[in-house]
């Protein structure tokens, strides 16, 4: 369903404009149907990685398919729907503005109901009438997700959907992402924090330095994590005691060369 081809994106940086690896050569493929968690530490290169398969920003080298279209054609996105990192909206505008909005612009049938049942989805219907410039955090977060889930799309690119959330927000957003799931859409996901995720993923890929270290089904990635956790002679003084997010942390703390 979505191919990355050994994408790398650099970017310049400093004084000498000396390029940086962002991302590096990654190849993954996102299988239709799946869950698939994306996790790394900050500065890992998900968001970069997510707004090339959005078509946001071009390869340095390396291409991505989306349904065979290369993710630069616009028809790559006619069945995608995406929740960048930190949605934003104009100031001024109500929620049930934005959301008509995008659903003119999307050029959506049966527009009236699909507005309903969006917002009704992520639980924002009722600040419908609101300026969004009184939205919480969170609040944002759900319009955000409506906008994305407009004209009920078959590919589902959420960047960090559960950040800035509080418990009983991320517990609803993962309810949300669960019932996307029962309904076989494709999602793609990015997040820092495994234990908090890992029930909605079939699949797990891990990426540090812009390099993809992993790229599993969650039950084998559980069975190397046990693996690992089993050989470790002081289990007592670990900073995580979970076997997965142990491995996951080992992974990021000995490949992230970041800093
Ligand atoms: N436009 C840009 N110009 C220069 N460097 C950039 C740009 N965008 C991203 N980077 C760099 O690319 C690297 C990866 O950034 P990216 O935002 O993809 O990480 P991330 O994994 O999404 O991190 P986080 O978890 O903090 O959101 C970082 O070192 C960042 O500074
Ligand atoms: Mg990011």
């Amino acid at each position: 369903m979505i191919e990355i081809n050994n994408i790398t994106k650099y970017f310049r940086v400093g004084f000498f404009g000396i390029k940086k690896n962002a991302v590096d050569n990654l190849s993954l493929s996102i299988n239709k149907g799946e869950v698939t968690g994306f996790f790394g530490p900050n500065g890992a290169g998900k968001s970069t990685t997510i707004k090339m398969i959005v078509g946001l920003i071009k390869p340095s080298s390396g291409n991505i398919k989306i349904n065979g279209y290369n993710a630069l054609d616009y028809k790559s996105r006619n069945r995608l729907g995406f929740l960048p990192e930190n949605p934003a909206f104009s100031r001024g505008l109500r929620g049930i503005d934005i959301i008509k909005y995008y659903s003119k612009i999307l050029n959506i049938k049966n527009r009236n109901n699909d507005i309903e049942s969006v917002l009704n989805l992520t639980g924002i219907y009722y600040a419908r009438n609101t300026q969004i410039h009184k939205y919480s955090k969170g609040m944002t977060q759900r319009l955000a997700l409506a906008v994305a889930l407009l004209g009920n799309p078959e590919i589902l690119i959420f960047d960090e959907p559960l950040s800035g959330l509080d418990p009983i927000g991320r517990k609803e957003f993962k309810d949300i992402i669960l019932h996307l799931k029962e309904k076989k859409k494709t999602i793609f996901f990015s997040s820092h924090i495994l234990a908090d995720s890992k029930e909605l993923c079939d699949r797990i890929a891990v990426l540090v330095n812009g390099k993809l270290l992993k790229n599993d089904s969650l039950p084998s990635l559980e069975k190397e994590a046990n693996n690992f956790y089993e050989k470790i002679d002081d289990s007592a003084n670990l900073e995580y005691k979970n076997p997965l997010e142990n491995y996951l942390y080992s992974l990021m703390i000995n490949n992230n060369n970041n800093k």
